[in-house]
């Protein structure tokens, strides 16, 4: 029998990666004051999200989830926000039209705030002091004041969530992510490299493909998957009291919704299945994420599917497989067997950023290669075990900066001080980005069939 599910029976199980409030009075006020906030996201919303994964999961869509690896109060700016919009559909639309297939696309983006940390405490020079677990916990700083949590910062997230998703919505529908400008998406400083030209072929075809739509009668004004599209969100559930406080009964579903973003993930230091965030995000009717690491073990996986999905649909579980370039084509195919085995009905998508994480000097980093390695590794295990390849799930930006080596401009651990910006681990640039979404276009192109056709009629 399963354990009656409420918002707040997360508070009844062990629970990892939790911040201390100093001010516990503070937290419940804070906790309360977001309970009358308006939710960020609708049920009909997440549905639709959950009916697109599923198409995924069937092999008739791909899925391009990415963004930073957190976002923080300080670099909250139009400019960074559209640029990395702006990449995401860069690489969708090499997807679309390289690959003939959908594109989901889900930004890590408009509320990934909370970080897992591997140590609580961090010391310097002989001080101990709280680690940084993200900006809507603690400031990065290293100062008593500032590493102290503080439940004020859940209203600037909720703010700064609120506000980057009009921005995002606005952008999706309101004509900037219109098919007729993809030569625009083309970012400056990428101008002159050979990606920008790749590109810009490509955007021609798409110019060539429209006008001859629109002598066909098809057009912005009359065709709206031209003129908008969808664009998700999706963060780590991690901050459970923020995630408690947003989610809300939808009286259309009759279900309960976690409406801090369409898609909620629970990262692999927190997949305890009798701990505090499975017990969460098993109950919310989103569709919902786990990450899948190399210490994963089958039984225990099967186990995880049942409890996360229990009516077994499509879309509602993605398992997001992150081991490292060394180690996918290993540790993955027998929990791929196993899932497959038990019947449970999951989407696989590929994080090939988490597992390749080194140090090069003072500076965290992952090789260009090892990134492309795990995801040809993954295509490969899908392939030999005749499941699925949802997508892809990348820690990038729309900014220049220099976080991870080599790609085309064959960036070296020597470059990594230039412009090295993250508040947490190292992102794709946008040069990069592009340049992954070429490859595995080419990828699945080679592999995949193309996606349904409709029956041809009976003759
Ligand atoms: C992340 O996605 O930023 C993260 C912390 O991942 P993981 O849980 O896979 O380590
Ligand atoms: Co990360």
């Amino acid at each position: 029998m399963a354990r009656a599910w409420t918002p707040q029976s997360w508070r009844d199980m062990p629970i990892r990666q939790v911040p201390e409030y100093p001010d516990q009075a503070a937290l419940a006020a804070m906790e309360v004051k977001l309970g009358r906030f308006p939710p960020l996201v609708f049920a009909g919303e997440c549905e639709r999200l959950k009916a697109e994964l599923g198409r995924a999961g069937e092999g008739r869509a791909f899925i391009l989830q990415g963004g930073d690896c957190a976002e923080s109060f300080s670099q909250f700016r139009t400019d960074d926000i559209r640029d990395t919009f702006r990449v995401l559909l860069q690489m969708a639309v090499v997807l679309t039209f390289g690959a003939t297939v959908p594109v989901v696309k889900l930004g890590r983006m408009a509320g990934q705030f909370a970080k897992p940390r591997s140590s609580d405490h961090e010391t310097v020079e002989g001080i101990t002091l709280p680690s940084y677990r993200g900006d809507i916990i603690n400031s990065a700083e290293f100062t008593a004041a500032a590493r102290t949590p503080d439940p004020e910062r859940m209203q600037f997230a909720y703010l700064q969530s609120a506000s980057t998703l009009n921005l995002l919505r606005a952008f999706a529908t309101g004509g900037y992510a219109d098919l007729h400008q993809v030569h625009r998406w083309n970012l400056d400083f990428v101008g002159r490299s050979p990606l920008a030209e790749r590109y810009e072929g490509l955007a021609q075809r798409i110019d060539e493909t429209l006008n001859f739509m629109a002598a066909c009668g098809m057009n912005s004004d009359n065709a709206p998957q031209i003129r908008e599209t969808a664009f998700y969100t999706s963060h780590e559930s991690l901050l459970l009291p923020y995630e408690q406080a947003l989610t809300r009964l939808s009286s259309t579903h009759h279900r309960h919704y976690a409406c801090s973003a369409h898609f909620l993930w629970i990262g692999d230091r927190t997949r305890q299945p009798d701990g505090a965030h499975v017990e969460f995000l098993r109950g919310v009717a989103n569709p919902i994420g786990m990450k899948v690491g190399p210490s994963m073990e089958p039984a225990e996986l099967v186990g995880l599917c049942r409890l996360l999905n229990p009516a077994n649909e499509m879309g509602r579980l993605t398992l997001i497989s992150r081991m490292g370039a060394a180690k996918v084509v290993d540790r993955l195919p027998p929990l791929v067997r196993a899932v497959q085995a038990a019947g449970q009905k999951v989407v696989w998508l590929c994080d090939p950023m988490h597992g390749n994480t080194t140090t090069e000097g003072q500076y965290k980093t992952r090789s260009f290669d090892a990134i492309l390695d795990e995801v040809r590794g993954f295509f490969d295990v899908h392939a030999a075990q005749g499941t699925i390849a949802g997508g892809v799930h990348v820690e990038m930006t729309g900014a220049d900066v220099t976080e991870c080596v080599g790609g085309a401009h064959r960036l070296t651990a020597a470059n990594l001080g230039e412009n090295y910006a993250t508040f947490c681990d190292p992102r794709l640039n946008a040069e990069q980005s592009l340049e992954l979404s070429f490859l595995i276009a080419e990828e699945l192109k080679a592999r995949r069939v193309a996606p349904e056709r409709p029956a041809r009629a009976a003759e």
